[in-house]
């Protein structure tokens, strides 16, 4: 057992375990001011109140000594395995040329994907640890991480086996991996792209299966990339091998991306900078979650998610990180919080639930993280002494405000 005692506000608290946050729900966010928190052997919260009524603990204690604290962050879209970087074609953006150009040029993904598949599993696996204990140090507990840098089938079942590499090696986290073969059409296969589909659909799939490597199977459903026909197909077969479908939706062009994941009733719609009044609607009242990646806008300078509109409409939004080296090369959730205040025009508290509640739900996982609940686990993100408020914390947007993450009750 371990007490947390004299926590200054514990934020996130939520009695019951609640699923998803819609409209006016999404700016709840809970607290208790002067806290104690009960860890147990296995990591979880046993349970918590005010100072008033602290227990008397046999193990050990921790004073938080007025520290703020909250539940940690859950990023439910991330690339965090590639190999390399591609700060060449951050020059080429700042010389005017647009993402989709970079792309028909033979750069983007099949740039990552020729990186990859030239790199050893072994140098992979290292360079992606070194990413994902980055992460976890900046108060990420939860993540998924998608294949789709390769996009040959030994390749992606390199990557796949890089993520069940890193859920052994950190244990403390949660990791979900999902199959991303459909990430773009490699070179050989541009002048019959439904060549690579029966590719995915027939040797990819079943071997991925074979060892259980994916929760979830994605696709880039985009002009140039993956249409909605080719997208439900994949996903139908996916379907009978157990994998959920998550979607990269309406990034680029409004292209029936939002529909598609409606369709296959995919858990959720990610990107959706290009959508219309119309999707906004039918996402609303449809039961797929809508995650905007503003992390992605703000690097390639493209419009954001309308997600003000959406919490309006009564969407079930989330954000996440989209960590990778292309378009998101960062995996800051902090910062993502202050794009969603900045940029997303969420409140503070929208926008944190939107990156912890919303999240976990977007991966299956309300149960086991994203909020103070008992019988949850105690990840938790302890914020430095002299942060005054919530809203301060995405606020200060350059600002270290994160001391110290602690996550399944092991600090890190
Ligand atoms: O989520 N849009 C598709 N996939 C990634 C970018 C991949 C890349 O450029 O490497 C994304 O933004
Ligand atoms: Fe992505």
């Amino acid at each position: 057992m371990l007490l947390i005692k004299n926590i200054g506000r514990l934020l996130g608290v939520q009695p019951r375990e609640v699923v998803c946050l819609r409209g006016a729900d999404l700016d709840r966010l809970d607290s208790i001011e002067n806290a104690w928190l009960l860890v147990d052997d296995e990591g979880l919260i046993a349970s918590f109140g005010r100072m008033d009524t602290c227990p008397d603990c046999q193990g050990e204690t921790y004073d938080a000594d007025g520290r703020m604290v909250s539940p940690a962050f859950v990023d439910s879209h991330t690339h965090l395995v590639y190999a390399g970087s591609r700060e060449g074609e951050f020059l080429d953006k700042i010389n005017g040329l647009s993402y989709s150009e970079i792309a028909a040029r033979g750069g983007g993904i099949l740039n990552s994907a020729a990186r990859l598949n030239a790199t050893s599993e072994d140098e992979l696996f290292g360079q992606s640890a070194a990413r994902l204990r980055q992460v976890a140090s900046m108060g990420t507990c939860a993540i998924e991480i998608k294949s789709g840098y390769a996009l040959t089938l030994e390749g992606e079942l390199k990557m796949l086996r890089v993520i069940r590499r890193l859920a052994d090696a950190f244990p403390e986290m949660i990791i979900k991996s999902t199959f991303l073969g459909a990430h773009a059409v490699p070179l050989q296969y541009k002048s019959d792209p439904e060549k690579y589909v029966d590719h995915i659909i027939n040797d990819m799939l079943p071997a991925v299966a074979a060892e259980n490597l994916a929760d979830f199977v994605d696709a880039f459903c985009e002009i140039g990339f993956f249409t909605p026909e080719q997208t439900l197909r994949i996903f139908e077969a996916a379907r009978a091998y157990g994998l959920t479908p998550r979607l990269h939706a309406d990034q680029l062009h409004c292209c029936r991306g939002s529909e598609t994941a409606i369709a296959a009733n995919a858990i959720s719609a990610d990107h959706l900078e290009s959508i219309g009044e119309e999707q906004v609607q039918l996402l609303a009242a449809s039961d797929v979650i809508c995650t905007a990646l503003p992390g992605a806008s703000f690097f390639l300078s493209e419009p954001y998610a309308p997600a003000r509109a959406m919490v309006k409409a009564g969407c079930a939004v989330a954000i996440a990180s989209d960590y990778n080296p292309g378009t998101s090369p960062s995996g800051s959730m902090k910062f993502v919080w202050s794009l969603g205040c900045i940029k997303l025009r969420l409140t503070p508290a929208e926008a944190f639930n939107a990156i912890t509640v919303n999240t976990a739900a977007a991966l299956g996982i309300s149960d086991k993280c994203g909020s103070i609940t008992p019988g949850k686990y105690a990840s938790l993100i302890f914020y430095d002494r002299s942060v005054p408020s919530l809203e301060y914390i995405p606020y200060a947007y350059t600002q270290d405000t994160i001391e110290r993450a602690m996550l399944k009750g092991v600090w890190k």
